[in-house]
């Protein structure tokens, strides 16, 4: 697996995480085969959030590490806290938030509560999960300096964040930021669509984003891609998917040029990015794990990039 550096320091991090957001739809034998799958494919980076199935996925998650071969010390395990769900609002995986709270109080019960449904001491990393009009920064600050005192979490980060609320929280805490987690994938490009378009006056011209990728670039900050192999709001996969039939058929095309799967050659897209992103995968398919896990040794050229982006109805001006 291809390795990458931890924001801004020297320690090595697998290029691709396993997300558990659909955990909470399996048995912990079924989860204990995705987490063995990732692990025995050299992704030992989890990620985590306590929405996700209400808590029910890091519960799952603690039930399956026993069963599994793999241990906790072996695994990079990351939450993330701060939105406050709404089970009215709410369906299935698809959790919605009412209100989000960073306050000091929230956020230490929040990695308590986190803690105990996953079973561990420690946190590898915590992050927020999306900004907030009302953040507490001065709560904020100390919330993160008694959790890493105490050593229940060891690296901070958000997700979602735009640079100028990026560099708010940056100003206040302590620790470095080490992670901003974005969606990114070859149907999510805003991230890019953006600097293609500048001084363009077409709709990927808009700035959705404050130009967040190239400011996690200068300052060091490991940029997660969320829902990879997703399109519009994780509404469904791309792949396979007769809507995208030309976007099929340039993966299938490179897929069989490099001898793996579409999700591999998906995920090779994204990875090729200079940014060193890792990118988070939310399959629990022991085999889907395995076959996205190729996408790491592949080595697009510039043109097969570009096609990809292209034949994704993306265009340049
Ligand atoms: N920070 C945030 O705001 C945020 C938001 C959403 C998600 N996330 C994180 O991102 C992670 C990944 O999200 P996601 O699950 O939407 O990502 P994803 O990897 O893009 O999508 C996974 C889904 O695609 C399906 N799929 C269908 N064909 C596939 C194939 N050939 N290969 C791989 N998957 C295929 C999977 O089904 P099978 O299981 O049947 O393979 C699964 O339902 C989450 O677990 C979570 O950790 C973060």
């Amino acid at each position: 697996m291809k390795q990458i550096n931890l924001g801004a320091t020297s320690l090595q991090i697998p290029a691709m995480a396993l997300g558990i957001m659909r955990m909470e739809a399996k048995s912990p034998a079924d989860a204990a085969k995705a987490i063995d799958a990732a692990y025995e494919n050299g992704i030992n980076f989890i990620d985590s959030a306590d929405i996700y199935g209400q808590g029910k996925s890091e519960e799952v998650f603690s039930k399956a590490l026993k069963l599994s071969s793999t241990k906790r010390e072996e695994l990079f395990i990351q939450s993330k806290a701060g939105i406050i769900i709404d089970p009215a609002r709410s369906h299935g995986s698809f959790v919605f938030g009412s209100r989000y709270e960073f306050t000091k109080q929230h956020i230490l019960e929040a990695v308590d509560g986190i803690l105990s449904r996953m079973k561990t001491d420690y946190l590898d990393s915590f992050l927020l999960h999306r900004p907030d009009p009302l953040m507490d920064l001065e709560g904020i600050r100390e919330a993160f300096d008694i959790l890493q005192a105490s050593g229940k979490v060891r690296f901070f980060g958000v997700s979602n964040f735009n640079p100028q609320q990026f560099a708010m929280v940056q100003n206040i805490v302590s620790q470095r930021l080490m992670f901003n987690q974005l969606q990114f994938g070859l149907m999510h490009t805003g991230m890019i669509d953006f600097g293609i378009h500048t001084n363009i006056n077409d709709k990927d011209g808009t700035n959705h984003d404050g130009e967040i990728l190239e400011y996690c670039r200068q300052h060091h900050v490991t940029i997660q891609a969320w829902s990879p192999f997703q399109y519009g709001n994780f509404e469904g996969t791309f792949i396979d998917n007769p809507d995208y039939p030309e976007l099929n058929a340039t993966l299938a095309k490179l897929a069989n040029k490099y001898n793996v799967g579409k999700n591999a050659i998906a995920a090779a897209w994204i990875l090729k990015h200079p940014a060193q992103i890792q990118m988070v995968m939310g399959t629990m398919n022991p085999q889907h794990i395995a076959d996205s896990a190729k996408g790491a040794d592949i080595r697009l050229t510039n043109q097969e990039w570009y096609n990809l982006y292209l034949d994704a109805g993306h265009q340049l001006p």
